[in-house]
């Protein structure tokens, strides 16, 4: 029925209306200030200006909200969180345009809207798929509440090199947790279809590879087989298409000479073709525009003929589809065929979405949100934002703190709301937000803050010195800046900025003067070089950027309410020239050893400093009695594990795979499987995992998936590195 809808509506559409259902716009702002309006958004978020002085310039500020256009059926999409400007908007296109199509209204909700949840990166390693659902869950709710239809996300590019700021927006380095994050995401942000306030459209990004551009700058080019595209990048993206993903954002990047907005291989054979996703493919910010830059396209006009012509179906931000189509497809330099392909896929995610019958945020939805974010959902990031904190390393226990140590909590970053959002998130307010120190005092905790130094500027060793003297037990908070990673925030250096190594070694020195303690927590959007801070300081946490309630979290960890169970969803360096670094590497002719000849450096460790999977516990845990048996369609995967310790905890049980000779080299460790299991302390428990045989396999360089008969290594433990190791063969 929803296809005869739209194939009506098709035919009764201009070839103007059609092409303005491909147009994505952004309110335009057109005075008050006299910088563009990117680079406004720049100071923001360099720091220049306030979030508080921004808004005051923006509401000063004249915005075209193209109300012409919309009127015109010129414009199919528009960004923006507001809900009241959504209504407005939709009014004149249900009410005012010749055929009443309704806007679908985009924005970028990565990691929540309002409840902002813990960035991608850290959420990920949680590994718990229930609540990957749920936090998504609660981002398309809230998003509906304020007019957004549609979410660019989830982000599933998998990263393996820490340079590349926008590490932080996804779920690490790994392909198989990232397919399996990526499918949950969409089922919490599309398939709680009881109401159209409860889904969204998701927006899979970003397509594809775009996070392995060379030495991890941002935008730059990316070159690999066929083989390792198919086996690292595409499997969340084909992952999220079988969970039935609504669309996808075409990446920056040229991929092995051809950007990917205009790659027909990528669009058009894989993601709509084998994949076959039925939904459509937006552009990045100006990616149609950047083709002519990118050297493939000789100007707008040929940019735009070229994207619409590799399965591109709509335009954000250049107008270059508004500009140029018409005349294209006139001289039949693009199809009508393809033109209706695509307005056919953007009418049917806006008949899904339930636009066309409940086009309007109904005004009940929007008084929700006028205070503060509900309770429940405040509570499901306390839980998400617990449960992403990773213990590195705890010295001789030094947590959990006991109540009665008193606390001197030492960094700029302690006592911020701004800096524990993290990147790509612009709806939060001050008020939802607990910094560390209140979360400590949330918790009863004797704390007193210095301020001390953080990741720019100076340090004060006086107030160092003060701090050192006053408090049991030294709480350093150190870290990134929320404008130090995500898009645009690429570094060559990965250690913690500023001064703070500076500030932690006068925190070492003064506190083992006085025979005192210092846990370090780390406040970061990426993994960063930590081979100084692991060797000289007795206790790491780290905590991320976990969102609205990452005090909270902070305080229950190191009070020992929670014991920490978060793991590590991409490997750390000790230095910053071992990037990019990741566990699933193949073992070359001469794998890395002490031994010259190797695949080693002179100065720096071979291997992570702490790899994929890694995160400790206030209890110990033993494996033992790894078996692995054939059944007929899997390997049924068992191991024993116990709490050898002598409290609570969860642990997250790692399967992985080596395959041990193939017609191409594979892997030294593939994740294949994982389970989150609570054990009370002293207690021992058999994980079932099962393997299937199907999963077995990999793609070759033609673009095959191949399963070769033969000797594989089935490895099950706490991290990707201290594994216990089975082998068998198996005949597929
Ligand atoms: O969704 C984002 C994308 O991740 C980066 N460029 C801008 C888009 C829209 O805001």
């Amino acid at each position: 029925q929803q296809k005869n809808r739209v194939e009506d509506l098709l035919s009764r559409m201009t070839l103007e209306e059609k092409i303005g259902q491909m147009n994505l716009e952004s309110p335009s702002i057109v005075g008050g200030f006299d910088v563009p309006f990117e680079e406004l958004i720049e100071m923001m978020t360099d720091g220049r200006i306030s979030q508080e002085e921004f808004q005051k310039i923006m509401s000063t500020a004249t915005r075209d909200f193209h109300e012409e256009d919309i009127r015109a059926g010129l414009v199919g999409a528009m960004m923006g969180d507001d809900p009241v400007k959504a209504n407005e908007l939709q009014k004149i296109a249900v009410e005012e345009s010749r055929l009443g199509i309704p806007l679908i209204m985009g924005f970028d909700v990565i990691h929540g809207l309002r409840t902002v949840y813990p960035i991608a990166i850290a959420e990920a390693g949680t590994f718990d798929e229930e609540l990957f659902e749920r936090t998504a869950g609660i981002a398309a709710k809230e998003s509906r509440a304020h007019g957004i239809g549609w979410n660019f996300a989830p982000m599933i590019d998998v990263a393996r090199d820490c340079r590349w700021g926008r590490v932080s927006e996804g779920p690490g380095e790994d392909a198989y947790l990232a397919s399996r994050f990526a499918r949950a995401k969409i089922r919490g942000l599309q398939n709680d279809r009881t109401s159209s306030e409860n889904y969204v459209a998701a927006c899979l990004k970003h397509y594809v590879a775009y996070s392995a551009c060379e030495s991890g700058r941002d935008y730059n080019t990316t070159s690999m087989s066929i083989s390792q595209l198919h086996n690292v990048y595409l499997p969340p993206f084909k992952a999220a298409v079988e969970e039935g993903a609504a669309s996808a954002m075409a990446s920056f990047n040229d991929l092995n000479g051809v950007p990917c907005t205009v790659n027909p291989y990528t669009l058009r054979e894989l993601l709509k073709g084998a994949y076959g996703m039925d939904g459509f493919v937006v552009s990045d910010a100006n990616g149609i525009k950047e083709c002519v830059t990118h050297g493939i396209a000789e100007d707008d006009r040929d940019a735009g003929i070229q994207s619409a012509n590799a399965g591109l179906d709509m335009d954000m931000g250049t107008h270059i589809y508004k500009d140029y189509l018409k005349e294209a497809v006139e001289s039949g330099a693009v199809s009508m065929e393809v033109l209706d392909d695509a307005v056919r896929r953007i009418l049917s995610v806006k008949m899904w979405l339930g636009l066309f019958e409940n086009p309007y945020v109904p005004e009940a939805s929007i008084a929700g949100y006028a205070g503060k974010i509900p309770e429940q959902h405040a509570e499901v990031a306390l839980e998400a934002a617990k449960k992403s904190i990773v213990l590195l390393k705890n010295e001789g226990n030094v947590l959990p703190l006991s109540k009665k140590q008193k606390i001197s909590l030492v960094g700029t970053l302690a006592a911020s709301e701004e800096e524990i959002i993290g990147a790509w998130a612009m709806s939060w307010r001050n008020e939802d937000c607990v910094s560390i120190l209140e979360g400590l005092k949330n918790s009863g905790a004797d704390v007193s803050y210095y301020p001390c130094g953080g990741p720019e500027g100076e340090i004060n060793p006086d107030e160092i010195a003060k701090a050192c003297g006053e408090g049991d037990v030294v709480v350093a908070v150190v870290g990134e800046l929320v404008s130090m990673s995500g898009e645009a925030s690429s570094k060559a250096n990965v250690e913690l900025p500023g001064k703070q190594r500076e500030m932690l070694s006068l925190l070492l020195e003064k506190t083992r003067a006085a025979g005192k303690k210092l846990v370090t927590v780390l406040m970061n959007g990426r993994p960063l070089a930590l081979g100084w801070e692991e060797e000289h300081l007795p206790v790491l946490v780290e905590a991320w950027h976990l969102g609205v309630q990452m005090g909270n979290a902070v305080a229950a960890v190191l009070t020992g309410e929670e014991n920490p169970s978060g793991k590590l969803a991409s490997s750390f360096p000790s230095v910053n020239g071992q990037c990019p670094i990741y566990y699933s590497h193949p073992n070359t002719g001469r794998p890395g050893s002490k031994s010259k000849f190797t695949s080693r450096y002179l100065d720096a460790p071979f291997d992570a400093l702490f790899p994929f999977g890694y995160g400790l516990s206030y209890t110990t845990f033993a494996y033992s009695e790894l078996k692995s048996e054939e059944d007929k369609d899997c390997l049924r995967v068992s191991v024993r594990v116990k709490n050898t310790g002598d409290r609570k905890g969860t642990e997250v049980v790692q399967l992985y795979m080596q395959d041990v000779t193939a017609s191409l080299v594979r892997p030294v460790k593939e994740l294949k499987g994982f389970s989150r299991v609570e054990l009370e302390a002293g207690e021992e428990r058999t994980v079932n995992l099962e393997l299937k045989k199907q999963d077995m396999g990999f793609y070759n360089n033609q673009g095959e998936y191949v399963l070769e008969d033969g000797l594989f290594r089935i490895y099950a433990g706490g991290n990707s590195r201290d594994c216990l190791c089975a082998e068998i063969r198996v005949n597929f």
